[in-house]
């Protein structure tokens, strides 16, 4: 059974499949570039799978060649010109929901996948890429810093030495180099993706759910540290908005 869920912004899709809550991306004119709006929309999904019984796992999927192309960045331009932020954004709020999930949450993703759409990866359990995918965190050449907690999740993942050249020097990962980075399980072709990471949701979603949860929960351990640390790179993160490095990156993006 299928049943799509009225009122969410247009640029997400949810809809859920058997036990699935798909949350699909659907802004391919900007390469699905998260607006606050997308954010807002995709916590509030996750909140109804949370709270609904039925939902026993979450999908993310993108477009094809365009999982997310990451925060807007028309909007960060709009807070990085009137000189930062202060209060809370939508990006952290939707990044608290992935920290706290209680249900499974795997990731199909084909193509680009920047920003916040490599980061989110992390909070993932299960991940599918295409061979095409590529995985990129330019936040040091945004003048930004990482976020959702990958400055703590990334080195004890892949070591410093990898997490330093993907988190700081913004070294463009391909899909074979995420998978030896820990982060992606799976590669498969780009036309298969889509039923590979349907296929792996289904199957989690068909598993004793108190057992799965229970178990989900010894695996990822105690998330407190990383709650702690996503807070810290938020408080970093609004400052460095409003720096003339990051305004100077967002105003050479728009001129281009
Ligand atoms: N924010 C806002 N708009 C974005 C965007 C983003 N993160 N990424 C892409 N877009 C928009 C482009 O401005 C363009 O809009 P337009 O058609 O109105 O001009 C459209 O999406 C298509 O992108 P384009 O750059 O023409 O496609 P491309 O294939 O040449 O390049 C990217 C795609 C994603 C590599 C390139 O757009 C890019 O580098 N985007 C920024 C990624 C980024 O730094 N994200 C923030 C991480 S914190």
């Amino acid at each position: 059974m299928t049943s799509e869920a009225p009122g969410l912004d247009n640029h997400i899709e949810s809809s859920s499949e058997e036990g699935v809550q798909i949350i699909r991306l659907n802004r391919p004119e900007k390469k699905n570039a998260i607006t606050a709006q997308m954010y807002q929309a995709m916590a509030d999904a996750i909140d109804e799978a949370n709270s609904n019984d039925d939902v026993r796992c979450i999908l993310f999927l993108g477009q094809p060649g365009a999982f997310s192309a990451g925060n807007d960045i028309v909007d960060f331009a709009k807070i990085a010109m009137s000189g930062g932020e202060r209060g809370s954004l939508a990006v952290f709020e939707f990044l608290e929901r992935i920290i706290i999930a209680k249900k499974p949450m795997v990731a199909g993703v084909d193509g680009l996948a920047i920003g916040v759409g490599t980061t989110m990866l992390l909070h993932c359990d299960y991940v599918a890429a295409s061979s095409i995918s590529t995985f990129h965190t330019p936040f040091v050449d945004l003048g930004l810093v990482p976020e959702a907690g990958s400055s703590l999740i990334a080195p004890r993942l892949m070591g410093h030495h990898r997490a330093f050249e993907m988190l700081a020097m913004g070294r463009k990962f391909s899909a074979a180099d995420a998978i030896r980075a820990g982060f992606v399980n799976t590669v498969v072709e780009s036309e298969g993706l889509e039923t590979k990471a349907t296929i792996v949701a289904k199957t989690i979603a068909a598993k004793p759910p108190r057992a799965l949860e229970i178990s989900r929960s010894l695996i990822r351990g105690d998330r407190t540290d990383i709650l702690a640390q996503m807070r810290t790179e938020a408080e970093l993160f609004k400052e460095r908005l409003g720096s003339d490095e990051a305004k100077q990156a967002f105003m050479d993006f728009m001129a281009r």
